[in-house]
């Protein structure tokens, strides 16, 4: 191939990515399934490969920088970065549209929008291109994060247009990646972020944009440095400007005609914000016409023409009635207060993390206390702080012990830890939860083995490692409490069907240190079998991008270990897979099936089969699974008491089938 050919390819691919891309991260609606995406990825890498000097900063290839910094440089915002004033109450709001209409009469409208609790942004086009990304700092001199920006994927690297401009935004961590990162963190006996604002700040705040290209990040961007430069005249026509260069705004923005229309708005979203998959502190009431933004101007800091009304923190006062401690699977030991029940924000909580040792220690929490809760990020019960003045005296300081509450052992504080381990590798707790661990959704998924019935599965001494669970015989189950003839059948089936799964299903349920379900993929995919996984080098391991030193080094020790060596010999016995199937299934990916490359969404509840494993069945015959539904859509299949996506695509006229006409359709 010509030079002029090879350019042109790598052009193509860059804008067929970056369409998907889009598709994916911004409107949330995939036209492709993953595998074709990173098909083309893959191939645009090759190219590159050969010949760097087609690499350019909008490349989809360039969104992980290779180094880490040393530190950040400082860059100055070409139009300074306001922050808000607050309201927090419907006098203060009435207060701030009385001062409105004093300075620019009676017509006039609001726009009013989420508002995103994250870290602001600013994000500066040339030309369409994305060349530098900065935090706030004091308005006027920020921090270039560019590198770790360029990891979030809904931020397109190339606008559809070439515009010159600063845009602004908040970037932000879903509330499902904050839960994700806290528990990892939690096993590996780390400092918890305290909310998903703090996360999503920390993240970005690494030099090394490794760290946050792995923190599933996302961004909503709600203004532009200088609206003026856009020929736009309100903020709305803005913000649609903005989302028409491939931007992502909040759907959620309203044009409002009056106050009332504006308090209706700020009712519905502190009802409804706990469903919404990111945290709102507040919403935004924003002047639309930037005429009028103009004539209200600003203070130092704040512009006079919006404001940002804050939500109460709902906070319940509770009594601390004891602190109970369980091990996890990897022997770290979380102390949880139990509290009398009370109800927060929709749900009634009896039980708050208190994490580790020092927290007790920095709030001194005593049991007796009366305590005020609160949740953390609107999802985490958490103890704020102590009536210190309730106190009666009766209240008892809590010791963490120095053994073990499962096997006695020891405890130790590993060096940079703040969490207390119990070491011991035969510990039972730890065994439990590894064994939790190991039939877990994502892992092996064995439906009907759940917690319970692990617990007396362990305590009649039947399972001891994971291992175990393939010599299980039905006669043995049904000596097991409310396990009946069917149970117990079908419980003996799912285990036989797990033993089909991919490694990297496996190799994710053994729990070893360091290997997320992620890893366990790429390892997987990487070395394709159990055996030349266990016999692999740090310096092989390392080779692999995703896989760092901690990592290589955990996977390393954990197969030199010899009782992983007969765990293994005794699952091969059974028969478990130990290879990798994911390739073979796209390969199997039959063009004839009825769902190969069909964008299908599911919803409602399915009888027969997990949502998990229907979208696995789909995926596998070359189907793409997508949450909402779309005029995209092929078919939506509706299982019991199916909702508004069902009722959307009958608007719409897509196909729509019950569980048993897809059943019917699975090879
Ligand atoms: S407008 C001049 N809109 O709230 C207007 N801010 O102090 C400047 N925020 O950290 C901000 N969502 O990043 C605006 N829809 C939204 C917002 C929003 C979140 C953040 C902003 C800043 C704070 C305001």
């Amino acid at each position: 191939m010509d030079r002029e050919s090879i350019e042109k390819q790598v052009k193509e691919l860059h804008q067929l990515l970056n369409q998907y891309g889009y598709e994916y991260h911004v409107l949330d609606n995939p036209s492709v399934p993953d595998s074709e995406y990173d098909r083309l990825l893959r191939e645009l890498q090759d190219l590159e490969e050969q010949y760097p000097e087609f690499i350019t900063p909008d490349s989809p290839t360039q969104r992980v920088g290779g180094v880490a910094l040393s530190e950040f440089k400082k860059v100055r915002h070409q139009t300074q970065m306001l922050s808000l004033a607050n309201a927090f109450s419907e006098a203060d709001l009435r207060d701030f549209d009385r001062r409105v209409r004093q300075a620019i009469g009676d017509d006039f409208s609001y726009v009013c929008e989420l508002k995103i609790d994250g870290l602001a942004v600013s994000l500066r086009y040339e030309n369409g291109i994305f060349v530098q990304g900065s935090t706030r700092g004091d308005g006027t001199v920020g921090e270039d994060i560019t590198a770790n920006l360029k990891t979030i994927r809904s931020i397109p690297l190339r606008l559809k247009e070439p515009y010159s401009l600063e845009v602004r935004g908040e970037a932000y961590m879903p509330k499902k990646s904050f839960l994700e990162l806290n528990k990892i963190r939690e096993e590996q006996g780390k400092q918890l972020f305290a909310n998903p604002r703090n996360a999503a700040a920390g993240s970005l705040r690494q030099l090394d944009p490794r760290i946050a290209a792995s923190r599933n990040l996302d961004i909503f961007l709600y203004g532009i440095g200088d609206f003026g430069t856009t020929g736009v005249t309100s903020h709305h026509k803005g913000l649609d400007l903005l989302e028409k260069l491939g931007l992502k705004v909040n759907k959620e923005r309203k044009q409002c005609h009056s106050m009332e229309e504006v308090l209706e708005y700020i009712e519905k979203w502190t009802n409804e914000r706990s469903q919404l998959n990111y945290d709102i502190d507040g919403i935004v009431v924003k002047v639309d016409s930037l005429e009028q933004q103009n004539q209200l101007g600003q203070t130092a800091k704040t512009p006079r023409w919006a404001i940002a009304y804050k939500f109460p923190a709902e906070e319940v006062v509770t009594k601390l009635t004891s602190i109970e401690l369980s091990v996890g699977r990897t022997g770290v030991i979380t102390p949880t207060a139990i509290l009398e029940p009370v109800q927060v924000a929709g749900t009634t909580v009896q039980r708050a993390s208190l994490h580790n040792e020092d927290l007790i220690k920095e709030k001194d929490i005593r049991i007796g206390d009366w305590v005020v809760i609160k949740k953390a990020g609107d999802i985490i019960p958490e103890v704020v702080y102590v009536l210190e003045e309730r106190r009666s005296g009766t209240e008892i300081p809590y010791q963490m012990p120095e053994h073990c509450p499962a096997c006695e052992s020891e405890l130790v504080r590993l060096e940079g830890e703040v969490a207390l381990r119990c070491l011991n590798p035969k510990c039972p707790a730890q065994r439990r939860e590894g064994l939790i661990h190991f039939v877990s959704r994502n892992a092996m998924n064995i439906d009907g083995l759940g917690e319970k019935v692990i617990g007396q599965l362990v305590a009649l001494e039947l399972i001891k490692d994971p291992a175990d669970i393939y010599y299980l015989t039905k006669d043995q189950l049904l000596t097991m409490e409310r396990m009946g003839d069917k149970s117990s059948t079908n419980l003996i089936e799912a285990i036989e069907k797990s033993k089909s799964n991919s490694l990297e299903k496996l190799l994710f349920g053994l729990g070893i240190r360091h290997v997320g379900a992620k890893a366990a993929a790429t390892l997987a995919e990487h070395f394709e079998t159990m055996d030349r996984l266990a016999s692999a080098t740090i310096e092989e391991l390392l080779q692999i991008d995703e896989v760092g030193e901690k990592m290589a080094d955990a996977i390393v020790t954990y197969f030199e270990n010899q009782e992983v060596e007969q765990l293994l010999t005794k699952l091969k016995q059974a028969h478990v897979n130990m290879t990798f199937l994911g390739q073979k299934r796209s390969q199997t990916a039959d063009e004839d099936s009825y769902f190969y490359d069909k964008i299908v969404v599911l919803t409602g509840k399915l009888q027969q089969l997990s949502r998990n494993e229907a979208k696995e069945k789909i995926e596998s015959l070359g189907g793409k699974v997508t949450g909402s539904v779309s005029k995209n859509t092929d078919l939506v299949i509706a299982g019991e008491d199916a909702g508004s996506k069902l009722t959307k695509a009958n608007e719409l006229g897509i196909e729509t089938w019950d569980e048993v006409r897809f059943l019917e359709e699975l090879p």
